[in-house]
């Protein structure tokens, strides 16, 4: 299941206003750290930072000295939200028309100046998407060359074979975590090892709730059991988190989430690394708080 994204993916949404609000120079700074490290492929949504975040990468990267072949850029479309950006929308809802798809694409591609994206990711499933509506989307991008590889996100099976009764699904972007592992039990990640599709993780660390302050007494519990299983191993909870995650035999993809690049690294320091099969499952159990039947 060779493909050319890096197994970790950097995600810009929080580079953006939603989150640390980095300076173009801050910007491009991370992109050319991501690099070095050997993290080449960036996530990206026409949503994020309310249709800013792109743009602001886009600025950051045409500073760049960096040949577009050298890196992998991903972006979503499909979330309509009334925002500044988009006075037109009224209520929250989804989009998935042909001209829809189409327009999305060709703003991404301005804002992220770049002429194609290696993948587009319908971004949420609708129930009213209609797949030979979102085949034929597809074709025309592929055939004019604005994008090489089409997937989904956040999709189940069955939303995934709706679209592959017209058009091939290369990657399903899911969240997958120690605080949401439906994904290894529910036949997502199954599908994705027997159909060959990408599995790319999001809120790896539950967006940020590894770390940050929660009042949910279910929750402080469930991070204090990961804590204990950290901490016999000398793993940060960041590390166990991505060992955890990249030892799953789908070779799935870590879509971080943080603006910085020794938190990034961690990631790439833990695809080098290992564990084992039982810690593996000291992991699940800790996360479950029961033992496997
Ligand atoms: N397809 C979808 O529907 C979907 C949904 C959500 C997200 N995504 C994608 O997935 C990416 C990751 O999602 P996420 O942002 O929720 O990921 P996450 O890694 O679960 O959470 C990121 C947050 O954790 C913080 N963090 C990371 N390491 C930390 C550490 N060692 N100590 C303290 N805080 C730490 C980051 O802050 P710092 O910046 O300060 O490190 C950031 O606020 C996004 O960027 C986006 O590209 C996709």
């Amino acid at each position: 299941m060779s493909n050319k994204y890096s197994r970790i993916i950097a995600g810009a949404m929080n580079w953006g206003v939603w989150g640390a609000d980095l300076s173009t120079s801050e910007i491009a700074k991370l992109i050319e750290g991501c690099i070095d490290i050997g993290v080449t492929s960036f996530d990206h949504a026409d949503i994020y930072g309310e249709h800013t975040t792109e743009k602001a990468w886009g600025d950051a990267w045409k500073n760049l000295n960096i040949d577009r072949e050298n890196i992998q850029l991903i972006s979503k479309c499909g979330i309509m939200r009334p925002s500044p950006q988009r006075p037109s929308i009224e209520k929250p809802h989804y989009d998935y028309s042909y001209q829809h798809i189409i327009t999305s694409v060709e703003t991404s591609l301005k804002n992220l100046n770049t002429d194609y994206l290696d993948m587009l990711l319908i971004h949420r499933p609708s129930p009213l998407m209609n797949p030979e509506t979102i085949a034929k989307a597809i074709d025309h991008l592929k055939s004019s060359g604005k994008i090489r590889q089409f997937g989904v996100s956040n999709f189940t099976q069955n939303q995934v074979k709706l679209i592959q009764s017209q058009i091939p699904v290369e990657a399903n972007q899911i969240e997958i975590s120690p605080f949401y592992m439906d994904p290894f039990h529910d036949g997502t990640l199954d599908q994705c090892m027997t159909d060959n599709i990408i599995p790319m993780a999001w809120s790896p660390l539950g967006g940020g709730s590894m770390f940050k302050k929660i009042s949910s007494p279910t929750l402080l519990a469930q991070r204090e059991r990961l804590k204990a299983v950290a901490d016999k191993y000398n793993w940060s909870l960041d590390e166990m988190t991505y060992y955890f995650i990249l030892h799953h035999p789908a070779q799935i993809k870590v879509v971080t989430g943080s603006s910085k690049i020794e938190r990034i690294k961690k990631a790439v320091d833990c695809y080098n690394g290992s564990i084992t099969d039982a810690q593996w499952f000291e992991i699940w159990t800790a996360a479950k708080g029961e033992i496997v039947p």
